[in-house]
C-alpha cells in the first residue's frame, strides 16, 4: 500500500477532527484572513524597505522561527509507525489487561531509535537501539518503553545523567559522534563495572542491525502482572521479529551509514509501502512472584541481569503488524511521549531501582520538550478512550473545560466524575509489602555480580560473531587516547573471558592482565546467538 489514506482536510483517516489543522479553498492568515499573496511582502514602494505593519510577514516568520522543539535529550534520531497488536489470550490468566484477552485489537504506535546520536545523525551507528510502543487501549493507553537490549548500563536512576554524560560527545570539541569511540565512555564503564554486561552487547552485532524490522525488543525491567483472581506474576516482556535477528557487518554500517544515513528509516517506510508489514511477537517470561525476587539466582530487581530463555522460556502472548507510517513525522514521531509509568490494570512497576527512577523522568523531560504539561492532548498522546483527568489549564491548553472548578466531592456539580472500583477497571497498585528497616544508600548483596552475565552472553555467541565481537573491542577501545583506561577495560575483559581478553590485548599491543575475580561457570544460553539461535532466516 502507499502512505496511509488522507481525508480531503489533510487528517489521516480515522483521525479526531482536531487533526484537521488545515483546510479550506484559500490561503489565509493564521486568523483566517484570505491572502492575496504570501510571495511578496508589503514596502514602502517597489525598491523600499519593508514595512513592520506586514502582519501576514511577521506571523509567517514569526511562527517559521519557533519551527524547532528541542529533541529528545537521549534518542534523539527515531523512527515511527503504527500498527496494531492482536492478543492471543495466552495472557489472561496471568494478567487481567483487557487488551490481552484472547482476540483484541490494539491500535499501537511504535517508535525506533538510537540513543546516543543527535536528531539528524545516521541511522546504522554502534549503539543501543529503543524500542518503545504505546498501545491505545479501552482502559488507556500502555506504553511498554524497551530496548534491543535485555540488559542496561547502570543499576540505579540517580547514575543515568553519569552515563549520559559519559557517552555524549565531549563538552569542549563536541566530537565523537560514535558512543563507544570515546575515552570518557570507557572510563565510564570500566569503573562502573556493572555496565560491562550491557558493553558486551554493544560490542556484538546487536549493536549493528541491519533493520529494524530484524530487530528483538526487551522490557529490561521485571514487571509485576496481577490476574483477575488477584494473583502476581513477575514477568520480562520480549518483542521477537517473524522477520528474524540480522546485523549488518561493521563494513557495511560504514558504507550505509556513508550512502545513506536515513538506512533503517528509508528501509522501515520502504516495507510498509510495499506492503511488507514487520511483525512482532509479544511473549513474556513468567516467574513466580516470590519473596526475594529471585530466579534461579538472578536477582529479578537487577536490571543489569537478563534471565536466559533455556532457564525460563518466552511464551507468546499476542502479534504485532506495523502497517501505517505516519503522514506527518513531526506530529506524530517528534511528539509522541512515552512514559514507563503510563499503564494499565493488571501490569505494575516492581522495585527495580532504575525504574523507579525512570518513573520520575520521562513526565519531567517532556514538559521541557512539548512546552508545558498538555503534551497527552496532542493527537499522537491521546488515549483512545474517555479521558476525565480533572486537569485544569496550563501552556497549550487546548480544550474548553465546562462546568465548575474540578474537585472531588463536589456539590455544585454533578457532572464531576466518578471513582472506579476495581470492578469497574481501576488502575490496581498491587498492595506489594514495602521492605520495612532504615533508610539507606545501598544495594542488596545480590547487585554486587558485574560480570557473570558478560560472560554467559560472549560464551553464547557463534565463532563469526564471536569474532566479529573481538574485533568491535579492538577498534573502539583503540580509539581511547588514555592506555590507563584502556589497560582498566583490558581487566574487565580478563574477568569476563581470558581468551578474548588475550585476543584484544594481542591487537592493542597491550599485556593481557590476570583476572581479579574467580572465572564465572556458567552454560551457554544459544538462543542469544543470532546465527546458532532459533532465530528463523
Ligand atoms: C527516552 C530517561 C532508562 C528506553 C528517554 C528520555 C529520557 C529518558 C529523559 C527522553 C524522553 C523524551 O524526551 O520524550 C531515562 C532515565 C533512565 C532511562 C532517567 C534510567 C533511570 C531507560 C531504559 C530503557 C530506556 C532502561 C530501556 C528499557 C528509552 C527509550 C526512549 C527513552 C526507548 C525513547 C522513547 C521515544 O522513542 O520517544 N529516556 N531513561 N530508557 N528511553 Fe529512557
Amino acid at each position: 500500500q502507499g502512505p496511509a489514506t488522507v481525508t480531503p482536510t489533510g487528517a489521516p483517516t480515522g483521525a479526531p477532527p482536531e487533526a484537521m489543522a488545515q483546510q479550506g479553498e484559500y490561503l489565509t492568515t493564521a486568523q483566517g484572513a484570505r491572502l492575496r499573496t504570501t510571495d511578496h511582502a508589503l514596502k514602502a514602494g517597489r525598491r523600499g524597505p519593508v514595512l513592520l505593519q506586514d502582519h501576514h510577514l511577521r506571523e509567517k516568520i514569526t511562527h517559521f522561527d519557533h519551527e524547532r522543539i528541542p529533541e529528545r535529550v537521549v534518542h534523539a534520531r527515531g523512527t515511527g509507525a503504527h500498527g496494531v497488536f492482536v492478543a492471543n489470550g495466552r495472557a489472561a490468566k496471568i494478567c487481567r489487561a483487557a487488551f490481552l484477552k484472547k482476540g483484541v485489537e490494539t491500535p499501537t504506535f511504535v517508535r525506533f531509535s538510537t540513543v546516543q546520536g543527535f536528531r539528524g545523525s545516521s541511522d546504522t551507528v554502534r549503539d543501543t537501539r529503543g524500542f518503545a510502543t504505546k498501545f491505545y487501549t479501552s482502559e488507556g493507553n500502555y506504553d511498554l518503553v524497551g530496548n534491543n537490549i535485555p540488559v542496561f548500563f547502570i543499576q540505579e536512576g540517580i547514575k543515568f545523567p553519569d552515563i549520559v554524560h559519559a557517552v555524549k560527545p565531549e563538552p569542549d570539541r563536541e566530537i565523537p559522534q560514535a558512543q563507544s569511540a570515546h575515552d570518557t565512555f570507557w572510563d565510564f564503564v570500566s569503573l562502573h563495572t556493572e555496565a560491562q554486561a550491557h558493553v558486551a552487547w554493544s560490542m556484538s552485532d546487536r549493536a549493528v542491525p541491519l533493520s529494524y524490522r530484524m530487530m528483538e525488543g526487551f522490557g529490561v525491567h521485571t514487571f509485576r502482572l496481577i490476574n483477575d483472581a488477584g494473583e502476581t506474576s513477575l514477568v520480562k516482556f520480549h518483542w521477537e521479529p517473524r522477520q528474524g535477528v540480522h546485523s549488518q557487518v561493521w563494513e557495511e554500517t560504514q558504507l550505509t551509514a556513508g550512502n545513506d544515513p536515513d538506512f533503517h528509516r528509508r528501509d522501515l517506510y520502504d516495507a510498509i509501502d510495499a506492503g511488507a508489514y514487520p511483525v512482532w511477537d509479544l511473549g513474556v517470561q513468567v516467574m513466580p512472584d516470590t519473596e526475594d525476587e529471585t530466579f534461579e539466582g538472578i536477582d529479578l530487581l537487577d536490571p543489569t541481569k537478563f534471565v536466559p530463555e533455556e532457564l525460563c522460556p518466552v511464551e507468546i502472548i499476542g502479534t504485532m503488524t506495523l502497517n501505517r507510517r505516519p503522514i506527518n513525522f513531526f506530529a506524530e514521531v517528534e511528539q509522541v511521549m512515552f512514559n514507563p509509568g503510563n499503564l494499565v490494570p493488571g501490569i505494575d512497576v516492581t522495585n527495580d531501582p532504575l525504574l523507579q527512577v525512570r518513573l520520575f523522568s520521562y513526565i519531567d523531560t517532556q514538559i521541557t520538550r512539548l512546552g508545558g504539561p498538555n503534551f497527552n492532548q496532542l493527537p499522537i498522546n491521546r488515549a483512545h478512550c474517555p479521558v476525565n483527568d480533572m486537569f485544569r489549564d496550563g501552556f497549550h491548553q487546548h480544550a474548553v473545560h465546562g462546568g465548575v472548578t474540578p474537585y472531588r466531592p463536589n456539590s455544585l456539580d454533578g457532572g464531576n466524575p466518578a471513582e472506579a472500583s476495581e470492578d469497574s477497571g481501576a488502575f490496581i497498585d498491587v498492595p506489594q509489602p514495602v521492605a520495612s528497616g532504615a533508610k539507606v544508600r545501598e544495594l542488596s548483596a545480590s547487585f554486587d555480580d558485574h560480570f557473570s552475565q558478560a560472560t554467559l552472553f560472549v560464551r553464547s555467541l557463534s565463532e563469526v560473531e564471536r569474532e566479529h565481537l573481538t574485533r568491535a573491542y579492538t577498534f573502539e577501545l583503540g580509539k581511547c587516547y588514555e592506555e590507563a583506561i584502556r589497560l582498566r577495560q583490558l581487566q574487565c575483559l580478563a574477568n569476563i573471558d581470558a581468551d578474548l581478553c588475550a585476543e584484544v590485548a594481542r591487537g592493542l599491543g597491550l599485556p593481557a592482565p590476570e583476572p581479579t575475580v574467580p572465572p564465572a561457570d556458567v552454560e551457554p544460553s544459544p538462543a542469544l546467538s543470532q546465527v546458532g539461535g532459533t532465530w528463523p532466516v
